[in-house]
């Protein structure tokens, strides 16, 4: 007997220390834990704030809001924008336009070319978009309905608009309990979305992972890559992010006006020409490079930094070469580096349904 209730007491224990799989529920409403991937090598201390927890109802929400052109509070065709029209999953969710930036509803271009979404749960400063400042995935999904360059809308007209289309009340109860629709939860079910975002089944990754070998020009740009000689490692070495996620000034220009770096947001002279190091991860499906897409190709930013470093007082100290103008690579370790980028490649991320619009969305309009 006494073995049976001991037997029962490691049964029940382990039963209550399952809590991965436990619903989660949201005032009284019960929803299902969403599950992501958790590929070894990458960090495991995940960006989600305590008060949004992933669940397969409120992603599923966010992955209609995402791809709703009726999102920005409009219902003509030509007027409508959604998240996708700046994000494109083909293009690693950034924009197809030659600049990289995107156009707003009222034909606005962005100041910048567009970010891309991509492994963002594993953000680990809160730092959002390249200057920083947006401290939460949800703080820049609000900011995008008021931005002159994105939806040029409020938050009423957007939650009005939303709530006056039949399919969402419903899912809205499902993700959070009651039909309520708020900005605040509209917000939650996109960042959800995002955070599900994750890349890591690029040739690179399965090379990391001992699957396959690349080509001998790949692993000489890997070695380049990874080495003092092409240095890009100090910065962009982190294999499962390909960014060291800081703020750096990578030696583009000796004259900083301040009005859209880093130092526009911390006022610290130091942050002068810095913005945020983005991942490396579907780079070469980009049109346009850097905060204001002025490279229009992986060759020109290897020459960038092979030859057309500008020096500054502000230049960061890892930009090793900055004196000498760059790392002065010949034109068969510029191709090897070049190889190299494009096993960043992720293939079944661009096309995993998962992330694509929901077949059954239907606005009325054409994407
Ligand atoms: C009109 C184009 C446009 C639309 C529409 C748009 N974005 Fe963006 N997005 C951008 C641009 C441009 C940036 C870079 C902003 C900057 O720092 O200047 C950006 C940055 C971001 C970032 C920051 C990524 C990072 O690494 O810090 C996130 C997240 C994001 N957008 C999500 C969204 C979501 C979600 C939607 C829909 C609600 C959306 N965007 C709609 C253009 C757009
Ligand atoms: C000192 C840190 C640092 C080093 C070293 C560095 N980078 Fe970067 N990289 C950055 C920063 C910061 C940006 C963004 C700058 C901007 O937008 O103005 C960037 C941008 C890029 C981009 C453009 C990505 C995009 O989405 O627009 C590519 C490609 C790139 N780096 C590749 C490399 C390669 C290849 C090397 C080595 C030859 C390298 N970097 C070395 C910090 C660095």
């Amino acid at each position: 007997m006494r073995k049976i209730s001991y037997l029962l007491f490691i049964f029940l224990l382990v039963l209550f220390s399952c809590k991965r799989d436990e619903p989660i529920v949201i005032d009284d409403h019960v929803t299902t834990p969403f599950k992501l991937p958790n590929p070894r090598y990458f960090p495991t201390e995940l960006n989600i704030p305590a008060d949004n927890p992933m669940t397969v109802e409120g992603v599923k929400l966010g992955r209609y809001l995402y791809y709703d052109g009726r999102l920005n509070g409009r219902f003509h065709c030509d007027s409508m924008q959604s998240c996708y029209s700046c994000h494109q999953q083909e293009r690693g969710f950034v924009s197809k336009n030659s600049s990289g930036k995107g156009i707003g509803v009222k034909g606005i271009i962005s100041p910048h070319t567009v970010m891309p979404h991509v492994n963002l749960v594993y953000r680990s400063e809160p730092t959002f978009a390249w200057a920083g400042g947006l401290a939460t995935l949800e703080d820049v999904v609000k900011i995008v309905f008021s931005l002159d360059f994105e939806f040029a809308t409020t938050h009423e007209i957007a939650v009005e608009t939303i709530n006056s289309i039949s399919i969402y009340p419903p899912m809205f109860k499902d993700a959070f309990g009651t039909e309520e629709i708020t900005i605040d939860r509209i917000a939650k079910a996109i960042a959800q979305f995002v955070r599900t975002m994750i890349s890591y089944n690029s040739r690179f990754d399965q090379f990391v992972r001992h699957e396959i070998n690349l080509t001998p020009a790949e692993i000489r740009g890997y070695e380049l890559f990874m080495s003092e000689k092409a240095d890009c490692f100090h910065c962009h070495g982190e294999p499962a992010l390909l960014t060291g996620s800081l703020f750096m000034n990578n030696a583009k220009d000796s004259l900083f006006a301040g009005d859209d770096d880093r130092f526009s947001v911390t006022g610290d002279p130091a942050d002068y020409g810095k913005y945020f190091t983005p991942s490396l991860r579907n780079v070469a499906l980009r049109n346009a490079f850097m905060h204001d897409g002025r490279f229009k190709s992986l060759e020109e930013v290897i020459d960038h930094y092979s030859h057309g470093l500008v020096n500054s007082p502000y230049v960061d100290p890892l930009m090793k070469y900055v004196a000498f103008g760059g790392t002065q690579l010949t034109e068969s370790e510029k191709a090897d580096l070049l190889a190299f980028l494009n096993t960043f490649t992720d293939d079944q991320f661009i096309n995993n349904p998962d992330f694509s619009k929901p077949p059954d969305l239907k606005t009325g309009c054409p994407d």
